[in-house]
């Protein structure tokens, strides 16, 4: 049973607490699926307020130029973008953080679920430095994200490929 410790109410506290418990966990698991899935739940409980879904899109090995929905917590999200489409395409297209205060703005959003106002999206990268997925990040709220959030989510990601 995991029982979850106190969240710190400084934004940048809370990020550094949740890295640091997904840190803990995946630690000598070699399966991604599972450390995405590791990722996802722990970041959805750390920020219940604000994040309505939160998950990953992972680069298909067989289609090179297309994301396929990988663990996510939240309602049904779609299960292939291709690169360029929407927020997370474009994410993997420019391998960069993209933060987007207003979907309903954003050329080529994919709204999947109507009740997301904004979203942020982080890239994954591998040992390597190769694109391996985007982490996914929507709000029922609008401008729910700013350069903390993008600190701390690039944070936990760059941990998630090399974390031994
Ligand atoms: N909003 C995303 C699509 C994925 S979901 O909303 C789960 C986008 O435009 O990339």
């Amino acid at each position: 049973m995991h029982d979850r410790v106190t969240l710190p109410s400084d934004k940048a506290q809370r990020y550094a607490s949740v890295r640091a418990e997904i840190a803990a966990v995946i630690a000598g698991e070699p399966n991604i699926t599972a450390r995405y899935a590791t990722a996802s739940s722990l970041l959805a409980q750390a920020f219940p307020d604000r994040f309505f879904w939160t998950g990953f899109y992972v680069v298909d090995p067989d289609k090179p130029n297309e994301l396929v929905v990988g663990p996510y917590q939240g309602t049904l999200g779609c299960l292939r973008i291709p690169f360029g489409k929407g927020v997370c395409g474009a994410c993997a297209a420019q391998r960069e953080s993209i933060i987007v205060p207003d979907v309903h703005e954003f050329p080529g959003h994919i709204a999947c679920d109507s009740r997301s106002n904004s979203e942020i999206v982080t890239p994954v990268f591998d040992k390597t430095g190769a694109l391996v997925a985007v982490l996914d990040v929507d709000s029922t709220q609008f401008n729910a994200f700013d350069t903390t959030d993008q600190s701390g989510l690039e944070a936990i990601c760059a941990d998630l490929l090399t974390i031994a």
